[in-house]
């Protein structure tokens, strides 16, 4: 026994070197025309629902009246914390091919007229939009495609997502360049594109492209607003302005969508730590860190402060128990005999007490593996809504401690109501 297991360990451990998670390991990109079951030159850019800090509704991506795909796209399959978190992640219409820039493409066009009532709602909606700053989200090879912009220390700042447009309204405006109209919205309609890649040289995944091939590091976006008037690709330098009102009779409007794509060789960043630039860009870490701290050590000097009132208050009160035991005379109760049938006594509001604290360990309990699963790097932002999946998962399993508890209380303060505890603990607080 104990020398096969000698045997099957090394065997494992070789298994185990070289293991990604289902769905998070690197993808392969070629030129076109060099594609083989090991690279592929199409990258495909999804995109997700549209949020706003302004708001709590997002909206899915073809609720705005965007260009959508021609043919019948499969979205990708999504998990239950996705759902649940409220991404949408669609199939969109860029065409993008590894390793060829496109300088201007022509994604569609919108034509909007006054005869047609639907267009009057369709241009509202997107004015709407724009003026709730509303964000894109899109993604490209599992990674996020970020808006990096230069702060004032001179660091570049990333995000992930940018918005549907910019407006001034009010005086206030979001507009990268000063814009005259006083009441107006932007769309973003074209956007260019700057994906960074690995191309593998003196890697040894890469010795079989020989120049041709690689592995994507990061995808940037700008979006712009520019107002083609009419013909595709010209540089106007003009913002394109919704109109401001219903159009009227005999008014058309014409959007004009573009993209372009720049393809850019970067060797110094490895396919692994290409998350790296985007957390990298959250500064706010670690202020969280300290500020947790500070926290924690207020919490222990106050409780510290508290029990030596406490201990100082019993002795007093212990030394003068021993005194009157002495005495003979049993004088009435006082100092901290007085609480002592207190102690014992059921609350009156038994029932509640014990289905929260029932509720409130399942919680705990949840965080806690959730935290420690995170921790050991099960959960990584690659792996799309596998927090939440997580989370929600321990929830449901963890009703048995929950159950544990909130009857063990129940039973310590003689309640006799059992059935309705049982229910009340898993309907009461459903996280
Ligand atoms: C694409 O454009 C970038 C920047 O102009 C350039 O460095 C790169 O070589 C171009 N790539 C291809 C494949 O033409």
């Amino acid at each position: 026994m104990k020398c096969s297991g000698i045997l099957v360990f090394p065997i494992l451990l070789y298994h185990v070197q070289s293991f990604y998670l289902p769905g998070l390991a690197p993808v392969n990109y070629c030129r076109s025309g060099e594609d083989t079951n090991t690279c592929k030159s199409q990258v495909d850019l999804y995109v997700n629902r549209l949020n706003t800090e302004e708001s709590v509704i997002p909206y899915e991506y073809n609720h705005f009246d965007f260009c959508l795909p021609s043919e019948e796209l499969k979205s990708p399959v999504e998990n239950l914390g996705q759902v649940v978190f409220g991404e949408r992640i669609r199939p969109s219409p860029y065409k993008i091919r590894f390793m060829e820039n496109q300088t201007c493409t022509l994604l569609c066009k919108k034509t909007y007229s006054s005869n047609d009532p639907q267009d009057n709602l369709k241009l509202s909606i997107l004015r709407k939009g724009i003026g709730l700053n509303y964000q894109h989200h899109w993604i490209v090879d599992n990674m996020p495609v970020t808006t990096c912009y230069d702060t004032e220390e001179n660091e570049q700042f990333c995000t992930t997502g940018f918005p549907m447009g910019c407006y001034s309204k009010n005086g206030r405006q979001t507009c990268a360049k000063p814009v005259s109209k006083m009441d107006a919205s932007y769309i973003h309609n074209h956007v260019d594109l700057t994906i960074t890649y690995h191309s593998g040289a003196k890697e040894e995944w890469g010795s079989q492209f020989q120049q041709n091939g690689g592995r994507i590091i990061s995808v940037k976006v700008i979006p712009r607003s520019i107002d083609y008037k009419g013909q595709p690709c010209m540089q106007t330098g003009d913002y394109l302005s919704l109109p401001t009102k219903n159009l009227e009779k005999g008014q058309t409007f014409e959007i004009i969508y573009t993209y372009s794509v720049t393809f850019i060789e970067n060797n110094k960043v490895k396919w692994s730590s290409r998350w790296d630039y985007i957390l990298e860009s959250m500064q706010h870490t670690n202020i969280q860190w300290f500020s947790i701290l500070n926290s924690a050590v207020i919490v222990l000097f106050l409780s510290g402060m508290v029990a030596m009132i406490l201990l100082r208050t019993l002795h007093k009160d212990i030394a003068r128990y021993n005194q009157i035991d002495n005495g003979e005379d049993a004088q009435e109760e006082f100092g901290w005999k007085l609480v002592h049938g207190d102690v014992f006594r059921p609350p009156r509001k038994g029932m509640l007490l014990s289905v929260l604290l029932g509720s409130g360990v399942q919680v705990f309990c949840m965080t806690l593996v959730t935290l420690a699963f995170a921790c050991l790097g099960f959960l990584s932002p690659a792996n799309r809504g596998a927090l939440m999946t997580c989370a929600m998962v321990l929830y449901v399993l963890l009703g048995s401690p929950a159950g544990y508890v909130s009857a063990r209380i129940y039973k310590s303060f003689g309640g006799e109501k059992w059935k309705s505890n049982v229910l009340l603990t898993s309907m009461l607080a459903t996280g």
